[in-house]
């Protein structure tokens, strides 16, 4: 158990502020929300109406799995992600459309299409250390800036086959100054407004947006000439058919899918390897620990599908750097109909949280909540835990598509980047948390990084 104050990067609003819905939305979140079951944010802010949040294991099942067919994708989360992730795309739609892209893209992500891309995991990681080895050494480097070049290098030859499609930096940085505009969008939702609204920097994301889908189309379009039919994701969206109707996807469907699971595949995974390097740059006792791991499973081996399994205290590690920096903090819902969720009556269309954030910090759940222990992810432990006690993937049927897939990338990746490096803190550095799509801190994570 490793205890750090940086690791409770912000104390909680005794009341909401517009400065933080902006800056840190986690910071309106009540201390309460951290010992009860159920909160709201309502009433507080003139022309705002009602949020609901659960943060209880058996609420959360009863949402996102019992009852899943009751609740669509809340107003906020459409208004905020809308304007980074095109609304055709598989994260927003909803009834039969939903079910057949799902179904048309599950085989994608089956266990041994997943094992097999474990070379190109391991691929893109030493691509950065190469990298990293040629740097000079002793000076801060910004591991989140190298884990999004690291998981969009990964994402880039799953979704598309290919790896170099694009230029990479000024996607990766065009991507980046999108999501800027999700607190925006955020806002404007919580107010009802139209999000075609102008807001500080927006004519920039307009622009950054367009280039983007530009590019995605472009892509597809050759992707499409050549033909192919190999196990890349786009090329089982080129030949998914409904099985009811035998349609296949639209061009907005395809191109939205296709933005969606470059942006949704490889942010999130580098947010989740960005702190899980500066926890164990903190806690260099669990580092050692996850070299050794290693070690004694490939040797000086390359990761393979045979060993990326068996790297059990990398994948802990890994598991509970998310439960303390959730990649995504909330999973929301609206209900189609007026309902009770336990003793809470939630009206149609009224928004409630799966309060991600605050679940995986609960006092009631967690021995030492704010502390780091990749044990309390050992097996048997976790088997004993309730089923929806941590969520960084949510639950039901949209749990992420990518789960499996995350978990063997960043498995993979960390460890191929820990067996050869020593990372260690900056002094001085303490992160401020700036969640806008993903938890991301304020500007670059810096860390001292060694050779080893
Ligand atoms: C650490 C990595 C990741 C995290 C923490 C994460 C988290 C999540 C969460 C919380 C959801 C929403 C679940 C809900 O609606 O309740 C989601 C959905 C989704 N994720 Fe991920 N994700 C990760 C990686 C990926 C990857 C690698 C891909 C694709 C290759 C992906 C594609 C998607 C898609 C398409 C959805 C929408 C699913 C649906 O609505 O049916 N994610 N993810």
């Amino acid at each position: 158990m490793f205890h750090d104050p940086d690791f409770t990067p912000f104390t909680p609003n005794e009341r909401p502020s517009w400065r933080s819905a902006k800056s840190n939305f986690l910071e309106n979140w009540p201390p309460a929300a951290y010992r009860e079951d159920y909160f709201t944010l309502d009433g507080i802010w003139p022309l705002v109406g009602r949020t609901h949040y659960i943060a209880d294991p058996e609420l959360i099942e009863d949402m996102l799995v019992t009852r899943a067919e009751s609740f669509a994708r809340d107003y906020i989360t459409v208004g905020a992600l809308s304007s980074t992730i095109n609304r055709d795309a598989l994260f927003f739609v909803e009834g039969a459309d939903w079910k057949w892209q799902r179904r048309a893209l599950a085989p994608a992500f089956r266990h041994e299409n997943i094992l097999a891309l474990t070379p190109t995991f391991v691929d893109c990681a030493k691509a950065q250390a190469d990298d990293w080895r040629h740097a000079p050494q002793g000076a801060p480097v910004d591991v989140m800036n190298a884990m999004s070049n690291v998981t969009f290098a990964v994402i880039e030859k799953a979704v598309l086959g290919v790896a170099g499609a694009f230029d990479r930096g000024k996607f990766i940085a065009a991507m980046q100054e999108s999501f800027g505009g999700v607190s925006w969008g955020r806002i404007f939702a919580l107010l009802r407004l139209p999000n075609w609204l102008p807001f500080p920097g927006s004519s920039k994301i307009y622009r950054n947006m367009r280039y983007l889908y530009d590019e995605t189309a472009r892509l597809l379009a050759a992707r499409r000439a050549a033909g192919g039919q190999t196990l890349a994701i786009v090329d089982r969206m080129l030949a998914a058919r409904d099985p009811e109707s035998g349609r296949s996807m639209t061009d907005a469907e395809l191109i939205a899918n296709l933005y969606g699971f470059l942006v949704a595949g490889h942010e999130t995974s580098a947010v989740a390897l960005g702190w899980t390097l500066w926890l164990l740059a903190k806690d260099q006792a669990s580092q050692e620990r996850l070299r050794d791991e290693v070690r004694a499973i490939a040797g000086d081996a390359d990761i393979g599908p045979q060993t990326v399994e068996r790297l059990q205290f990398a994948k802990q590690a890994i598991q509970e750097s998310m439960r303390l920096f959730p990649p995504a903090a909330a999973t929301g819902r609206q209900p189609r109909e007026d309902l009770m969720l336990g003793s809470h009556k939630i009206p149609k269309g009224e928004p409630v949280y799966a309060a991600i954030w605050a679940l995986h910090r609960h006092e009631k759940l967690w021995d030492e909540p704010n502390a780091f222990d990749p044990d309390r992810f050992a097996p048997e432990k976790a088997k004993a835990r309730p089923r929806c006690a941590y969520l960084p993937f949510g639950a039901g049927p949209r749990i992420c598509i990518g789960m499996g897939f995350a978990m063997l990338e960043m498995t993979a990746i960390l460890a191929t980047l820990v067996r050869d490096f020593r990372f260690a803190p900056v002094e001085g550095y303490r992160p401020e948390l700036a969640p806008d799509f993903t938890t991301r801190p304020k500007g670059a994570l810096p860390l001292i990084i060694e050779k080893i």
